[in-house]
Parts: C-alpha cells; sequence; structure tokens
C-alpha cells in the first residue's frame, strides 16, 4: 500500500517535470534573442514592429525570399532603407496601387543598395548611389543621393527628400535603417503628361495592397497553438508510461 502510494507520488512528480520542461523548450525559440540558421529579413523586421505594410509588399512581391537568397551566400552585403507603416500611410492614397507588379517591385529594390553600409560609410559613399532596382551600373537609373550634416543622413531621390530615423538591425553583412518617408524614384513617378481624355476603367489584374498597417497577430497564435498541441502529447504519453509502469507491477 505504502509502496503504492510512493510509486503515484513519484508519477506525479514525472508527470509534472514533463509538463514543465515541456512548456520551457516550446517557448525558448521565442525567447531566443539571434535566431540561428540563415538570416530572415521578415522575422527581423516583424521583431522591429512597424514594418508591416513594408513585409506584405515585400511577401507579395516574392523579393524577400530573392533577399534571403542572396544573403545566404555570405559575399553579399545588403543595405535596406526600410520606410515604417506611417512612411506608407502618409503616401497619396492609391499610390500603391495604382503601380502594376513590375514597378511595385522596382519601387522596393529601389530602397535596397547591393552592398553593407554602415553609418560611417554615408559620409563618404560616391553620388548617385546605385540601388538594386538599377540593373546596368552605368544606366544612371534607380539611383538616389546620400548626404550628411553631424550626425544626420539626408537621402534624396529628386522627388523625396528624407532623413534615416534610426538603425534598425545590422550584422556586418546586412544593415536595415528606417526612413519615415518612402522614397519615390523619379524613373517611376516621373509625371506624364496628362493623358488626352481619362480612359474609362479597365478591369485590372492587380493586387490590392492595403496601406494601413495590419492588425492581425496570428503568429502569436500559432506559437500558443504549437504549446498546446506539445503540451497534450506530453499528457497523453506520460498517462501511457504511468499505465504501462502499473500494468507490469
Ligand atoms: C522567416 O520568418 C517568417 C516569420 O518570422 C516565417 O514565416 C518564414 O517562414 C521564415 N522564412 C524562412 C525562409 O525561414
Ligand atoms: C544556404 O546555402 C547553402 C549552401 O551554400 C545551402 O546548402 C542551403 O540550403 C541554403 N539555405 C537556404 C535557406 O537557402
Ligand atoms: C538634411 O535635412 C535637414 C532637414 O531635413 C536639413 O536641415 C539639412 O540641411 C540637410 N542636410 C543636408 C546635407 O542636405
Ligand atoms: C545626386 O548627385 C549627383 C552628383 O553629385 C548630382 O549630379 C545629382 O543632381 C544629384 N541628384 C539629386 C536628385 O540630388
Ligand atoms: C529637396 O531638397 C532640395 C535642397 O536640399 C530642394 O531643392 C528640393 O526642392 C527638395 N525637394 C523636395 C521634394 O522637397
Amino acid at each position: 500500500m505504502l509502496k503504492q502510494t510512493t510509486f503515484f507520488a513519484s508519477s506525479l512528480i514525472f508527470l509534472c517535470f514533463l509538463h514543465c520542461s515541456t512548456l520551457i523548450l516550446s517557448q525558448a525559440p521565442a525567447l531566443a534573442p539571434a535566431p540561428p540558421g540563415p538570416t530572415n529579413v521578415t522575422k527581423i523586421l516583424e521583431k522591429a514592429g512597424s514594418f508591416s505594410v513594408l513585409i506584405r509588399l515585400l511577401k507579395s512581391s516574392q523579393i524577400v525570399s530573392n533577399l534571403n537568397n542572396q544573403l545566404n551566400d555570405s559575399n553579399n552585403g545588403i543595405t535596406i532603407f526600410a520606410p515604417s507603416d506611417n512612411a506608407f500611410s502618409s503616401l497619396k492614397p492609391g499610390t500603391l496601387n495604382s503601380l502594376t507588379d513590375q514597378q511595385q517591385s522596382e519601387l522596393l529594390q529601389f530602397h535596397m543598395i547591393p552592398s553593407y553600409l554602415t553609418t560611417s560609410q554615408f559620409q563618404t559613399v560616391s553620388n548617385p548611389l546605385r540601388t538594386q532596382a538599377g540593373g546596368d551600373v552605368t544606366s544612371g537609373r534607380f539611383a538616389f543621393n546620400i548626404t550628411t550634416t553631424g550626425n544626420s543622413v539626408n537621402i534624396t531621390t529628386g522627388l523625396t527628400n528624407t532623413s534615416v530615423s534610426g538603425t534598425v538591425y545590422t550584422d556586418g553583412q546586412l544593415a536595415i535603417y528606417q526612413v519615415d518617408k518612402v522614397l519615390l524614384p523619379i524613373d517611376v513617378f516621373t509625371p506624364k503628361p496628362p493623358a488626352p481624355a481619362p480612359a474609362p476603367e479597365k478591369p485590372k489584374k492587380k493586387k490590392h495592397i492595403s496601406e494601413g498597417p495590419s492588425t492581425a497577430a496570428d503568429a502569436s497564435g500559432a506559437v500558443s497553438n504549437y504549446i498546446l498541441i506539445t503540451f497534450n502529447v506530453v499528457v497523453v504519453y506520460g498517462v501511457a508510461i504511468v499505465a504501462a509502469m502499473l500494468v507490469t507491477l
């Protein structure tokens, strides 16, 4: 009798141990400061917060997978000027949706320099600076200028003047700086002479991208489901072990 009670007590402790250690293990990845493995631009921007429009555009244009692939080759450096959600919401309404998919990609790649730039290197860059949207180095298309005064780093595209408002991330290969305006390339937004008559609205096959920040917090939901499932599996598993031990007694 005493032996059995001791056995049940230790089984309970065992179950509790499984339960607790599982919870700790499941939460560990979320607490880790730098996730191991290849650089994940989406993850970095998600963690920084306030870049949900940029993340959505990077995903829908599939530029994010090109970026992650480029970064997986350690010989490549990239600098991203990341417009905040405020930057996107201060665009003229409909600006993004008026662009073709190709132009949206160019706009995004205009915010990326195909080399790693530290803040001190901003003082010595040679203008105009070629961007990922540029293609041919000599074309001079899709380039912008960076000038510095004291601690302020100014960017001018010919259409947009702004300054770098903060460093989001640097690791020696990838640098992400926040800008509070979307950098508008002259090559996309140069006003064209007005059309003779407004053409009737043709049905266009185009992704509509909301320019406001997303409210969904689906990632955290997924994590708690994962913990719940793991927990259930472990409890069932633990009970099975106890049952098996009882049978063999
Ligand atoms: C990058 O992180 C995001 C979310 O943090 C995730 O959805 C995506 O699958 C990750 N991509 C890679 C290639 O690991
Ligand atoms: C990164 O590159 C290595 C080889 O250089 C490759 O084995 C690996 O699959 C790549 N990882 C990703 C996520 O592309
Ligand atoms: C940078 O921009 C600020 C205001 O945004 C302006 O006062 C300053 O003169 C600019 N500096 C350069 C070098 O253009
Ligand atoms: C960028 O700098 C180059 C060289 O200094 C200059 O010719 C050009 O006008 C500048 N462009 C803008 C938009 O300021
Ligand atoms: C940007 O700044 C330059 C001078 O630094 C000025 O001539 C130009 O008009 C400004 N452009 C815009 C769009 O504010």
